[in-house]
């Protein structure tokens, strides 16, 4: 936590990519947990994803092609399957036989749900085939083929942990993200208390009226409420309620490396409503998480020369939660056992 560098989590589902920026027929190459990935759609609409590295001489297969449902080796033409299990070998005459099965790159479990590609990055030595025993979030409230209203990322100079920090920090706020229409004024802080409890692999704020005056009210309508959770390996899931609507929003960190992060930031929200704002809100969620990314740009500055971090009760008490629950999970895998959930209930107060 201290330094640059963050453990990155196995077995787990890490948020890849929106379902609509990986289109039929196509492919894209990412690096996530600094392993090369490639991922594709098939003519069919299915996804797969597999290791971005030939078997061969190594060289990433993103330099080949993809003919809508195998992908070929720029280099020599060899082909792979959704499995990573290579299909053809152009080189061989009629009385030369392989054993195809033996030649694999490697593939990852992949869903595609909620207009989102999850991926499923497992630990060491754990064959893809047998398949995660764990399902990746879902939504609450919105179906399967629910596509999100609107949807952005930014990338992170760094790492997971102190991605997850800014996520889950509830007194930036005030000093991050001001605007000449949005908290001017960072002196006008009010004492906040708000109730935890430990939930699915993390814990929540628990819900809670918004009240009244809130201009949430104008939007959602009646009796709005709010819940937030926060996960492994690094979901923060708002769900606010009201009697006209239902939003949820999405902040997902993904690590590209030890010291590298993705952070999308997507919502979901009841028929028919958001998308002529799109642009706007798409615009001013930008504005937003760029403020987050500035100042891990600055932060890191300052990690690079060596500085040391602390936390701080209340303000910083879900940032030690996050290494608890990651120290945990961690744990549990090095014992071979279920993870356990470390944390109690919990009421903090801050000002903000
Ligand atoms: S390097 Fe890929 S086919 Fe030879
Ligand atoms: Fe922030």
């Amino acid at each position: 936590m201290q330094g640059l560098k963050a453990d990155l989590l196995r077995g787990c589902w890490y948020l890849a990519m929106l379902s609509s920026d990986l289109a039929p027929g196509k492919t894209v190459a990412k690096t996530l947990l600094g392993e090369p990935v490639l991922f594709a759609r098939q003519a069919d609409g299915h996804v797969f994803a597999i290791r971005d590295a030939c078997p061969h001489r190594g060289i990433p297969l993103r330099y080949g092609n993809f003919d809508g449902k195998t992908v070929g080796c720029c280099y020599h033409g060899w082909r792979f399957d959704e499995s990573g299990t290579c299909t053809e070998i152009p080189s061989l005459r009629e009385d030369q036989s392989v054993d195809f099965s033996k030649i694999r790159c490697g593939s990852y479990p992949v869903v595609d749900r909620q207009g989102v590609i999850w991926i499923y990055m497992g630990v060491d030595g754990e064959a893809p085939e047998d398949g995660p025993m764990t399902e990746p979030p879902s939504m609450p409230g919105f179906a399967a083929d629910d596509a999100p209203k609107a949807a952005i990322k930014l990338p992170f100079p760094c790492s997971t942990d102190h991605a997850a920090f800014g996520l889950m920090d509830p007194t930036h706020a005030a000093f991050v993200h001001t605007s000449w229409w949005f908290k001017k004024d960072a002196t006008k802080l009010r004492p906040k208390e708000k109730k935890f409890e430990p939930s699915e692999l993390g814990w929540r704020m628990v819900r809670h009226p918004i009240p009244p005056q809130n201009i949430a009210y104008k939007i959602f309508g009646q009796n709005v409420s709010t819940e937030i959770a926060y996960r492994l390996p690094g979901y923060r899931i708002e769900h606010i309620e009201g009697s006209k609507h239902v939003v949820v929003g999405l902040t997902a960190i993904t690590p590209v490396t030890d010291e590298a992060t993705e952070v999308h930031q997507i919502f979901w929200a009841s028929a028919g409503w958001l998308k002529p704002l799109r642009p706007l809100t798409q615009h001013l969620m930008t504005v937003f998480l760029d403020q987050d990314r500035r100042v891990v740009v600055q932060q890191r500055e300052g990690l690079e020369q060596g500085n040391k971090t602390m936390l701080i009760n209340d303000a910083d008490t879900q940032a030690r939660w996050w290494m608890r629950v990651k120290g945990e999970w961690m744990q549990s895998q090095a014992d071979g056992r279920a993870f356990v959930n470390p944390l109690k209930p919990q009421t903090l107060r801050w000002r903000s």
